[in-house]
């Protein structure tokens, strides 16, 4: 079975998708630590990640398997990321791994991944919350690391993200057709989770059916 979760940065997409993958015996992949790494490891070597060689050069050298090296959960290396990810031949380097590691069945989590990595999945959530809520989470998670970040900081910088992200050519921020909405902005992680849970099973009930 192959699960895509996609949505904006801090919607809670990715602890969605964790506890998914747990509940039904899946390997998880999380397709932001993927450009998280090629974006740090080009600003860990003093590149410029707008520069199209450098990305396209980062996004081969990357071990996909080992993203924990570099320093990837920096607002840097988000910021960074959100560049590279714009660079078709950046993510055309990025789509065989994660193709080939949702074959063993997986839930993957990402922005493209109900519309163009898994276009067949089993089911798909379009996971969203408040830009407020969104801001509150990714800084206080930012300031438990140490980094120094307000709230309103942080939504500035989302508000940047999510443009970047949704207005861009290659593979934008998108609701799939057959993707299920979720919208975390009121929900804690375990309703959220519930909430996921019935939302797959309503779907593969549907898909058993036609
Ligand atoms: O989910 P994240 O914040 O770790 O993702 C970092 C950046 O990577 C994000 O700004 C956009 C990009 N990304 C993408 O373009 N496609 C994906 N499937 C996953 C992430």
């Amino acid at each position: 079975m192959k699960i895509a979760i996609d949505g904006p940065a801090a919607s809670g997409k990715g602890t969605v998708a964790r506890q998914l993958a747990d509940h039904y015996g899946l390997a998880y992949l999380d397709t932001g630590s993927l450009y998280r790494s090629v974006g740090a490891m080009i600003l860990a070597e003093g590149g410029d990640p707008n520069e199209l060689a450098v990305a396209v050069d980062a996004a081969k050298r990357i071990d996909p398997q080992n993203t924990d090296q570099l320093n990837i959960r920096s607002r840097e290396a988000g910021i960074a990321a959100s560049i590279v990810a714009a660079i078709p031949q950046v993510r055309g380097e990025l789509m065989r791994y994660q193709r080939r590691f949702a074959l063993q069945g997986a839930v993957l989590d990402g922005r493209d991944i109900g519309t163009i990595v898994l276009p067949d999945a089993d089911a798909k959530l379009y996971v969203v919350a408040s830009l407020e809520t969104r801001a509150k989470r990714r800084a206080a998670e930012l300031r438990a690391r140490g980094e120094n970040v307000t709230d309103d900081e942080m939504a500035a910088e989302l508000q940047r993200r999510d443009d970047r992200d949704s207005n861009r050519q290659a593979s934008p921020l998108l609701q799939a057709q057959d993707a299920d909405l979720l919208d975390t902005s009121d929900l804690d992680i375990e309703t959220a989770f519930r909430h996921a849970i019935a939302l797959i099973e309503h779907r593969l009930r549907k898909n058993a059916r036609a």
